[in-house]
């Protein structure tokens, strides 16, 4: 093992994430066609459920952020390997290193995962460091539940104040023997070996990750396991399991699982992260002199709220070059310069755009009249309190805000210089910075490496969309990947590598089912 260690958000470091300051001002023109790093959900579950499975998979066009990093360190911990194979053919242990280049290099990366099988987990000699990453710590407590071996699972200082009793208390149900601070409602977590029933467990949250833990757990669990949503919320993980073989049946707002015998290995293309591509959609639309395309997005309808609702507001956003590979729907995005109207985003919608809302919340800043933002209290404990963050730093910017329990009430105008934080936040650094391609004045932005735990090339890519933006930052490569074919010109990035369409398949036969 080396490189990504024991988990942890891949190098950035709890301190990491508070660190780095960027200035960003308005540019007269933003422009581009551009591909964002794998999506972070399915890169997760490709080299996690891969980790559990038999046999070798090849994961390509994987997004390596600090959170993806946490994932294969922990399955390394437990015995599955995960490797890079780079383009010279070279395979290495070290995920983000060019060992020709020597540059660190994380997006459109090759992943080779040798799964330890489904039983085939080891005990970990440390505590899993899970990072900044809640899908990390959710989903492996899921599996960890399930096997008969003792192991404790922490996170960063973030991490360890979000809510796992939501996850743990459900595990209990199974038979679960889940440990941990504040009641067994925080990391750290021990967990201890025990045989888990299958129960009909009715989840309070609409939330793909708790789902997706109890499904996991369902894999180990004697008889049936049935997890009720009370809404709908991203399914990657039905999807790959489905396809990996495990008998995991969708209907309606119900999940059931019954313990398969295995797991196969699948090679993964992943698409890329819609919610990476919408900071470009939503800078392209407030921008006045503006078109951006990103190409090759997935755009799983569990996925795609951040384009109901700026259609909502007025946009138009261009779907093309739609195409399905191995039943996760992808396509090309473009977006251009709009005049945005407020409007009122709640509902059934909210997880469809969960991790969108910050940068809609930018869109509101700038758009006519009033947005009003509802049954989002779930934002309160996602990577940093979203809701107070968003409040705040708009309001540093001069944005008339309002905060509620559960939302926002965003009454647009202009958006004006100022010091700013990203709070730790990855999201909220990034929906920051495309707010400070309007503004009146300079945006600082304190916090500014965050960025690395979803999108490590952001403030390259920024750069490059947005000429001038960043002043002589823009010349700093020190944040990897990302970088053009030679030929390209400052206003369009080609990237040398294109990230491939979402596809899975069974390692060793020919092109299995979608998955469904
Ligand atoms: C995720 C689900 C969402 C999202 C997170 C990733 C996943 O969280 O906010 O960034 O990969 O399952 P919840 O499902 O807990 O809302």
């Amino acid at each position: 093992m080396s490189g990504e260690g024991g988990g942890g958000n891949g190098g950035a470091g709890d301190a990491g994430l508070h660190g780095g300051r960027r200035v960003v001002r308005a540019v007269g023109r933003l422009s581009g066609s551009l591909t964002v790093p794998g999506d972070k959900s399915i890169t997760h579950r490709a080299v996690m459920f891969n980790a559990i499975a038999t046999g070798t998979a090849t994961v390509t066009g994987a997004g390596l952020g600090g959170d993806c990093l946490s994932t294969a360190g922990a399955m390394r911990m437990l015995g599955a390997r995960v490797r890079r194979r780079w383009a010279s053919g070279e395979l290495t242990d070290d995920l983000r290193r060019d060992p020709v280049t020597g540059v660190d290099t994380r997006d459109d990366a090759v992943l080779l995962v040798d799964g330890a099988g489904l039983g085939g987990l080891r005990e970990p000699h440390d505590v899993i460091d899970a990072g900044n990453s809640g899908t990390t710590a959710r989903l492996l407590a899921g599996i960890l539940a399930g096997q008969p071996f003792f192991s404790v699972l922490t996170g960063d200082g973030s991490l360890r104040g979000r809510p796992m009793g939501r996850v743990t208390a459900p595990l209990g149900v199974m038979g679960a023997q889940v440990r941990g601070r504040a009641g067994s409602t925080l990391l750290p977590l021990a967990i201890s070996p025990a045989p888990l029933s299958g129960v009909t467990i009715d989840i309070p949250v609409a939330s793909a990750q708790l789902k997706s833990a109890l499904i996991l757990a369902g894999l180990y669990a004697s008889g049936e396991t049935v997890i009720v949503s009370p809404g709908e919320s991203r399914d990657h993980t039905e999807r790959m399991l489905a396809a990996q073989g495990a008998d995991v049946r969708t209907e309606g707002l119900s999940v059931r699982v019954r313990r398969p015998s295995g797991l196969r290995a699948i090679d993964v293309e992943v698409p890329g992260d819609i919610s990476s591509a919408a900071f470009w959609l939503v800078a392209a639309c407030i921008h006045p002199d503006a078109a951006v395309t990103v190409r090759n997005v997935g755009v799983n309808p569990t996925r795609t709220g951040i384009i109901d609702a700026l259609t909502l507001m007025g946009a138009t956003i261009t779907v093309t070059n739609e195409r399905t590979v191995g039943g996760e729907p992808v396509a090309d995005l473009t977006a251009s310069s709009c005049r945005l109207r407020g409007v009122h985003i709640g509902g059934a919608i909210i997880p469809r755009l969960i991790d969108e809302v910050p940068v809609l919340a930018v869109a509101a800043a700038v758009a006519t009249g009033t947005t009003t933002i509802r049954d989002a209290a779930e934002l309160r404990v996602k990577e940093s309190d979203r809701l107070l963050a968003v409040a705040t730093h708009l309001a540093a910017l001069g944005v008339a805000v309002a905060e509620h329990p559960d939302g926002l009430t965003i009454t647009g105008g202009r958006i004006a210089g100022g010091e700013v934080a990203s709070e730790g936040d990855h999201r909220i650094a990034m929906a920051l910075a495309v707010g400070a391609l309007v503004a009146t004045g300079p945006v600082t932005i304190g916090g500014a490496a965050a960025v690395d735990i979803s999108y490590p090339a952001f403030w390259r890519t920024l750069a490059r969309i947005g000429p001038g933006c960043l002043g002589d930052e823009a010349a700093d490569r020190s944040d990897g990947g990302n970088r053009p074919e030679s030929g390209g010109d400052g206003n369009t990035l080609r990237l040398a590598t294109p990230t491939p369409l979402i596809g899975i398949r069974f390692a060793d036969a020919p092109k299995g089912g979608s998955g469904r």
